[in-house]
């Protein structure tokens, strides 16, 4: 349902190349990533820590030295689909033993050595903070043994690697500011997967976004598990007490956004993802404030009962979710605001998933991501709750839910006839060479005829049409 057409959620599992780099580098690297922004972004520390060692990317498997699947542990059909994808590279491992085949990040987590057993062609397992180990794992599996690291760390920001940018339009790019999540949501493996929250200093944060405009790029999507609770006191890892005196001297996510967009007023900057319960009214004076914070906000909200919310430990009610909408639109009244469900939790009622629907219609969201239930091994749903929703019952809700998000797709969309938007144009439509596309600050594609205009630029485009996933338009003269 989502018109967020160039996330990553459109690219999984396809491999990324390293763009604009004219290196000699004589080894070649497979690279394919799985899951959310997040992993995205370890695949470009990945790849900048592995062009060091003498690894150029390529997108063509067969030729690779080294393949690596950058793996989602979030659902199980995500690491069906690193299975299967594992399955597919067999006979070229038979026919090349020299050929080294890793799993890196939340499923290498997840599974840990026992990843090796299940799958005898994997030569390496590597957990999301254990990267800057590559070079010595990748040397031991040349010695002939097979390796693991999966430990995970306190302070690990990868602060000071600078990502080779993948597959980048050049325009566009991501930079993490936390890693690891604190939370404990019911249903959700990240904790395990990716430790404790950090936050990254905000100098070195600050320093990647600007050297990235520096180089031609006009906006950058911080990223983090939960945003909203960005916070550095002097270390790594959040303090869970700081003193006065320590908090008096933090940077909080406020103030953050606040450095980043002092940066220059041609870069834009957009954010993901924000927790409810941490959702301040800060951080939403302090969008208002630029106009080059955009004007959008992913709250994934997950159900629209406050007592499936207290099961899944989401630490906010029905009502609660609803003050955070409300404030959002008092602060921006033309915000962009998207959500994320969960049908079929444990224990979800007919009712229950009713709450959800009517929640959906009363905050209009443009766009959600919506899933089924899935249950995932350790988690706290795991081991306190049944899985007794039926997988037909799932299936159902979730398409009732499907249906409600497209009806609201459409009717925002249809609300922005006629409107004129800033946007910022991104390269090229798929469909047409003679049509470009950008985004508007409410983080929705608008296609439009090319003109003289071009990637890069900022363009004043009249909406003219739309289906309900895209909006059609024109440039006016500005
Ligand atoms: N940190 C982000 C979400 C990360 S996972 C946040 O808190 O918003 C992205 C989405 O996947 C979640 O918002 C949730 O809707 C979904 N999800 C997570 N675990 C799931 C599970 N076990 N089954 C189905 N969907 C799940
Ligand atoms: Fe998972 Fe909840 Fe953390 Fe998001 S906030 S990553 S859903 S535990
Ligand atoms: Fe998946 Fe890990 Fe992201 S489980 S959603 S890749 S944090």
């Amino acid at each position: 349902m989502s018109v967020e057409k160039l996330l990553p959620e459109e690219k999984q599992g396809e491999a990324l190349n390293a763009v604009s780099r004219n290196s000699n580098n004589s080894k070649k690297l497979y690279l394919e990533s799985y899951g959310c922004a997040m992993n995205f972004s370890d695949s470009e520390i990945i790849a900048s820590i592995l062009d060091k060692e003498g690894f150029d990317t390529t997108q063509d498997f067969k030729v690779a030295d080294l393949i690596f699947l950058n793996t989602c542990a979030i659902r199980d059909n995500a690491e069906q689909r690193v299975r299967n994808r594992l399955n597919d590279f067999k006979q070229l491992k038979r026919k090349n033993p020299s050929l080294i085949i890793g799993v890196l990040g939340c499923m290498a987590e997840r599974l840990k050595s026992k990843l090796l057993e299940e799958e005898k062609l994997v030569d390496l397992v590597v957990g999301p903070d254990s990267y800057r180990d590559l070079p010595n794992l990748i040397e031991t599996v040349e010695g002939g043994q097979k390796a693991v690291n999966v430990l995970l760390s306190r302070e690990e920001t990868y602060a000071d690697i600078s990502p080779v940018r993948l597959d980048s339009n050049g325009i566009t790019a991501f930079v993490s500011i936390t890693r690891g999540c604190d939370n404990m949501c019911a249903f959700c493996v990240v904790p395990f997967t990716r430790g404790r929250e950090r936050s990254r200093e905000p100098e070195t944060i600050v320093n990647e976004a600007r050297d990235l405009f520096e180089r031609g790029y006009k906006e950058v999507t911080l990223l983090g598990q939960n945003v909203n609770s960005y916070l550095w006191t002097g270390g790594g890892l959040k303090k869970d007490n700081p003193s006065e005196d320590e908090l008096k001297n933090a940077t909080t996510f406020a103030q953050l956004l606040e450095k980043v967009a002092l940066i220059n007023p041609d870069l834009r900057i957009r954010y993901s993802t924000s927790h409810p319960k941490d959702m301040g009214d800060d951080v939403l004076e302090i969008m208002a404030k630029y106009e080059n914070i955009c004007n959008y906000v992913h709250l994934p909200v997950q159900s629209g009962s406050s007592r499936v919310l207290e099961m899944m430990n989401r630490g906010y009610t029905r009502e609660w979710y609803m003050d955070r909408i409300n404030a959002i639109k008092r602060f921006m009244p033309d915000a962009g605001i998207s959500t994320d469900t969960i049908s079929g939790f444990c224990g979800e009622t007919e009712e229950d998933h009713q709450e959800t629907m009517s929640l959906m219609e009363w905050s209009g969201f443009d766009f959600s991501y919506m899933f089924k239930y899935s249950e995932r091994p350790k988690t706290l749903a795991e081991r306190k709750f049944k899985d007794d929703v039926d997988e037909a019952t799932k299936s159902r809700r979730l398409a009732e839910i499907i249906e409600v998000q497209k009806q609201l797709s459409h009717k925002s969309n249809i609300r922005d006839l006629g409107k004129e938007f800033k946007v910022l144009i991104e390269g090229v439509s798929k469909k047409s060479a003679d049509f470009l596309y950008g985004r508007n600050s409410q983080n929705k594609v608008i296609v439009f005829p090319k003109k003289d205009l071009k990637k890069g630029d900022y363009a004043t485009i009249k909406v003219t049409s739309c289906t309900s996933a895209t909006l059609l338009g024109e440039a006016v003269q500005s």
